[in-house]
């Protein structure tokens, strides 16, 4: 490994044993501890791939809230991703973070992977590609990018002990070349360690993907960071190649790695290279030696600019999947917007991916702002299955008058660890916040309004309600014994009453089952029956010239921690759209989803715009996009099957602890080419955009090695519009899928031809020999020109190829 930066060796030096393993345990929760004789500053760790939460999980400082990585992907343009990347940076630089955690670039395998929102993609060279181009934008500007999770994690069921079964060619070819370009192409200062086991090797151990192929083959020089509390042990994680356990300050390295040196299990000069590491990083972010400065001009996540930003980086990657010519949406229409999402449109995922935005811009919001009275909204039909945290326009705490919420902990001796006034409903305890003493009781108290309202908890525990007189217990259980779990997905309790008066709600809490976790109230007004808001939908849309219905998943389903077990959308809105489809002359259906969702209604419908989840400038991005202010020119990152189970890798749920990846490299768009499942509803690379295409037909060449195609492209349609060409393999073995090689993103104005070049990626002509262990070059097969594989539009055989003998190149 070569070090720019000589002192870090020299600094190595004066440091016992000690001393060193000290430093390769986080201090807290996200940061690493500093040492002053060494001049190296603490390092801040932050979440995470859409916005830079800052150091605690919740309540954090306000924070931009990007449109989450599957839209970002949506819009096929390393350019974007590198700006996401440079925003990112600067929000990092007001919160004086050091390194973001993200990218995320594990894949969609299985449409029902819970966390699949946080990910780019289907397809590995797409995914990498991005992945390089955020690196590098974060990078630029001096903090540190973290790509995650290596490897193999791509479902979140028993996420903590699942053993991905991956055969070594599937490995190389799918799972871990995301990884490879990012760190051949971008060289990203540190990588995450995932929390499964790949083929019977936690990944925290893994010597073969961590040693040998990152930090050997690869040359990775960065940090490999542990995924949160997924170390188990001292010696194979430090000799797999571990370098720094998350978090701190207590884990399994301390006295146990000093132990293991001492006894010879590891040797010293193992702990000096994961030190040797987190020096060079800290180096590489200004935290060694001379210390970097912070700029004091970045732009506060609510500035205009940052919501121009914001809003084009949403609405440009929004995809539309059918139109018959209802969009873009006719300003002078009478419109009528329907859905729950329309007026609670989720704008982010759950789980770590999620900030504390300064404001969130429903759909309704967004459309009312230019459509002003020509728009009717009304609400639709139950999206969740369990209670949320009050909405702090509900909320009063008794003790400052202002909007919020009112935390008071004690711990096991009584004594009073936290008084605080929050300003949400909802607060982790006895985790980020660094109390004294272990947590005992805790007790959140609210002033509400008078009416009917629906109350109630949030967290592990055994509470007790009080409110107007009343007295109400319950006892909530945690799903699983995992305090992350039981964290990210937390229990809940809610009642329905009505207040003749305003009152003051108190939740009493007996932490004694888990003294952390996350805690909160719910306070909310107690909607409709869903019958009748279908029926209220039904009579609103009849009186309008055009519908909207915005649909979706929300953060019960798009999380960390849990996986779907159906694409079926939550709830009756499939009802409710055929009810409005069938009642409105026209009718448009956003999807505010960034992961498949099954649309049985959707030859029912005039058009179909996917939003994604598209952070706080929703609302604007998907009126923008409806309106064409901003085109919606997205293509699609990961195929849409038709039904559940139609796809090629469907499973999350381990057997045995076993999650067998037994499609090998036929994931997505690649097995259902190669008929392991049926025909999708939209495939992978889908997206219509607002123009129309004629192709000329496409040339070939090779410069040195590499494949270029060109093709002639015209905007048959009447709006200047943005294409994607994109260019596939299809080699002629069979047990080689067809794979996506190379692709262009050229904008045309309508009526106009332009030469579109698109360069082919030859790492997507290796494949791996397995009893060679090494890279071999595939011959021949056919070059597909297609937008999307639903729509091909040439096939011509691959350069090089040789008639005869089928060799190429
Ligand atoms: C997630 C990581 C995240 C970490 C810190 C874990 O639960 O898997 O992606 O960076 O928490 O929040």
């Amino acid at each position: 490994m070569t070090t720019p930066d000589a002192t870090v060796d020299d600094r190595l030096a004066s440091l016992d044993l000690r001393a060193k393993v000290r430093l390769l345990t986080g201090a807290s929760m996200f940061t690493l501890h500093g040492d002053e004789t060494l001049g190296l500053a603490p390092l801040a760790l932050s979440d995470g791939p859409t916005g830079v939460r800052g150091l605690v999980f919740t309540g954090g400082p306000t924070a931009s809230l990007f449109p989450n990585a599957t839209l970002v992907a949506s819009s096929w343009s390393v350019e974007t991703a590198h700006e996401v990347g440079t925003l990112l940076a600067e929000e990092a630089q007001r919160q004086r973070i050091h390194v973001v955690l993200g990218p995320t670039i594990n894949l969609h395998r299985s449409p029902l992977g819970g966390r699949l929102f946080e990910a780019y993609s289907e397809d590995p060279l797409l995914t990498g590609v991005l992945a390089a181009a955020y690196v590098r934008g974060l990078q630029e500007r001096g903090t540190g990018a973290c790509l995650k999770h290596l490897v193999a994690n791509e479902a979140e069921t028993d996420r903590h002990t699942v053993d991905s079964v991956v055969d070594e060619r599937t490995l190389r070819e799918v799972y871990l070349l995301p990884f490879e370009i990012a760190v051949a192409d971008a060289d990203p200062w540190s990588v995450m360690a995932a929390y499964n086991d790949v083929n019977g090797v936690p990944a925290t151990e893994q010597d073969d993907v961590n040693n040998r192929i990152l930090k050997g083959e690869w040359g990775f020089e960065g940090l490999l960071v542990s995924d949160w509390f997924a170390t188990k042990s001292a010696g194979p994680a430090a000799n797999g190649g571990l370098d720094l356990v998350m978090p701190g300050p207590d884990g399994p390295w301390g006295d146990a790695l000093v132990a293991a040196v001492e006894t010879g299990e590891v040797t010293e000069s193992v702990v000096d290279e994961h030190v040797r590491r987190l020096l060079l990083l800290a180096s590489r972010v200004g935290a060694l030696g001379t210390h970097r400065t912070w700029p004091d001009d970045v732009p506060e996540p609510g500035s205009e600019v940052r919501r121009a930003q914001l809003t084009r980086l949403a609405a440009q990657g929004m995809t539309v999947l059918t139109n018959n010519g209802v969009l873009p949406l006719d300003r002078s229409a009478r419109t009528t917007l329907v859905g729950r999402h329309a007026l609670d449109t989720v704008d982010m995922g759950g789980g770590s991916a999620q900030v504390n935005p300064p404001h969130q811009v429903c759909v309704a919001e967004g459309l009312r702002a230019r459509l002003g009275s020509r728009l009717n909204v009304v609400d639709g039909v139950q999206i969740r299955t369990r209670p949320r945290a009050a909405d702090v326009a509900f909320v009063v705490d008794p003790e400052t008058g202002t909007p919020g919420v009112r935390l008071r902990v004690r711990g096991t001796s009584g004594a009073l660890l936290r008084d605080d006034h929050l300003d949400r409903a909802d607060s982790l305890v006895g985790l980020d916040d660094d109390l004294p003493e272990q947590a005992a009781t805790a007790v959140l108290s609210a002033r509400v309004a008078a009416g009917a309202v629906r109350l109630g908890v949030i967290g592990v525990g055994s509470w007790t309600l009080r409110v107007d007189g009343q007295e109400h217990r319950v006892d909530l259980e945690p799903e699983t014994a995992d305090v992350g779990e039981a964290v990210l997905r937390p229990p809940g309790w809610s009642l329905d009453l009505t207040l003749a008066e305003p009152a003051v709600v108190v939740a009493e809490v007996d932490l004694s089952v888990m003294p952390c976790g996350r805690l909160g109230l719910v306070v909310e007004p107690i909607p409709a029956s869903d019958e009748e808001a279908i029926a209220v939908a039904a009579r609103a849309a009849a009186e309008a010239e055009v519908a909207v219905v915005v649909v979706g998943l929300t953060e019960e389903q798009e999380t960390e921690a849990a996986d779907k077990s159906s694409l079926a959308l939550p709830g009756r809105q499939d009802e409710l759209v055929s009810v409005v489809a069938a009642a409105a002359p026209r009718t448009i259906v956003v999807v505010n989803a960034a992961t498949p969702v099954l649309m049985p209604w959707r030859d029912e419908v005039d058009a179909i715009l996917w939003a994604g989840i598209p952070g706080q400038e929703g609302g604007h991005a998907v009126a923008a996009a409806l309106l064409n202010e901003i085109e919606p020119a997205g293509r699609l990152v990961t195929t849409l099957p038709a039904r559940d189970g139609a796809t090629p890798a469907w499973d999350v749920v381990p057997t045995d602890g076993v999650l067998a990846y037994t499609e090998g490299p036929f994931i997505g768009y690649r097995g259902h080419a190669a008929g392991l499942a049926a025909a999708p509803a939209f495939w992978f690379g889908h997206g219509l955009g607002y123009g129309s295409w004629e192709y000329g037909d496409p040339v070939t060449s090779v410069q040195e090695g590499v494949v270029e195609l060109r093709v002639e492209l015209t905007n048959t349609g009447g709006h200047d519009s943005r294409e994607v060409v994109q260019v596939y393999l299809d080699p002629r073995q069979p047990d080689q899928p067809v794979r996506l090689v190379g692709w262009s993103a050229v904008d045309v104005a309508a009526g106009k031809t332009v030469t579109a070049t698109v360069r082919c990626e030859p790492r997507m002509w290796r494949t791996w020999d397995v009893d060679a262990h090494t890279w071999r070059q595939l011959s021949g097969g056919d070059l597909i020109l297609a937008r999307g594989l639903g729509d091909v539009r040439h096939r011509l055989l691959a350069p090089g190829n040789d008639p005869k003998t089928g060799d190429t190149r």
